[in-house]
C-alpha cells in the first residue's frame, strides 16, 4: 500500500491527479512494494476501469480486486509482444512509475506500452544527469564507472552494475531527460509537464523526476511499421 507521507509517493500522486479523471487507465508494473496502490488510486480518482499489468501479484492486491470490480489484472510481461497482443483495448491514461529503467528491450517495450495509451502517459523514475552527448542512455550492467551507482552504500541490494543481472529486478538503464523526451516523441508523445522530487538518491548524478506526456497527432516513420519507412532499393535507383 502507499505511504502517503513519502515525498516520492506524493509526487507520483500529484502527477496522477493532473492526468485524471479519465475513463480508463493502464498501470504498468505496480505490485512490488505497493500492492497495486497506484492502480487503486486511478479508480478512486474516477476511472471506471483500471488495468494493472505485472508479472507478480500479492494477496493484498488480490483482496483489493475482490473489493473493487473496477480493478483488473493481467499477469504477464509487458515487454513481451505476445502478451501485449492479448491486451485488446486502449486506455486514456498510461502510468509507468519506476518501470522503464528495468526493461532490457527498452524502445521496443516503450512502444508496446504506448500502443495501449490513447491520450496521456505518466513517467516517474530516477533520471541520470545530462551527459556530454545529448540523448545519452547508459547501459549499467557491467559498467566499470563505479561513480554511476545510484546507491553506492547498498551494492548488495541494488546490484545495478552487475553484468549478470540483466532483468526487471535490477536497474538496466541510466536515462537522461533528453533521451526520454526524444524516445517519447518517436512514439508520438510530447512532454507537457515535469516535476522533480526533493528526495534524491545518495548519488547526485541522479534525481527523481516525473513527466506527463500527451499524444500528438502526427505521421511518423516508425520502425514498427516498415510499410511507411523508406524503401532503400527505391532510394538507390
Ligand atoms: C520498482 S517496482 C515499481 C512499483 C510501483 N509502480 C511504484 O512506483 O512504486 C516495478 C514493478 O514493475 C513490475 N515489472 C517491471 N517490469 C515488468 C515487465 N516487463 N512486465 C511486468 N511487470 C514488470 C515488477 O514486478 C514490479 O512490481
Amino acid at each position: 500500500m502507499l505511504n502517503e507521507q513519502d515525498p516520492l509517493v506524493q509526487l507520483k500522486l500529484d502527477l496522477l491527479r493532473r492526468a485524471l479523471p479519465a475513463r480508463d487507465a493502464v498501470v504498468f508494473g505496480d505490485i512490488y512494494g505497493v500492492d497495486g496502490g497506484y492502480t487503486a488510486k486511478c479508480v478512486e480518482l474516477g476511472c471506471e476501469r483500471a488495468l494493472l499489468l505485472d508479472t507478480h501479484e500479492t494477496a493484498a492486491w488480490q483482496r483489493l480486486r475482490l473489493e473493487r470490480p473496477e480493478l483488473d489484472f493481467y499477469k504477464g510481461d509487458f515487454a513481451d509482444a505476445s502478451f501485449m497482443a492479448s491486451v485488446r483495448e486502449t486506455f486514456e491514461v498510461g502510468v509507468a512509475y519506476d518501470v522503464l529503467l528495468h526493461q532490457a528491450p527498452l524502445l521496443h517495450t516503450l512502444h508496446l506500452m504506448l500502443e495501449k495509451v490513447r491520450e496521456r502517459f505518466l513517467v516517474v523514475q530516477p533520471m541520470l544527469e545530462e551527459q556530454a552527448v545529448p540523448n545519452s542512455v547508459v547501459y549499467l550492467p557491467g559498467n566499470t564507472d563505479g561513480t554511476l551507482h545510484p546507491y553506492p552504500e547498498l551494492p548488495d541490494v541494488y546490484r545495478v552494475l552487475d553484468v549478470r543481472e540483466v532483468n526487471q529486478s535490477h536497474w538496466i538503464w541510466g536515462m537522461t531527460q533528453s533521451f526520454l523526451r526524444s524516445a517519447l516523441a518517436g512514439e508520438g508523445f510530447e512532454i507537457v509537464h515535469e516535476v522533480a522530487c526533493e528526495e534524491l538518491p545518495p548519488n547526485d548524478s541522479w534525481s527523481w523526476r516525473g513527466y506527463l506526456a500527451e499524444r500528438r497527432p502526427d505521421e511518423r516513420g516508425h520502425w514498427s511499421d516498415h510499410a511507411k519507412t523508406m524503401d532503400l532499393r527505391a532510394a538507390e535507383a
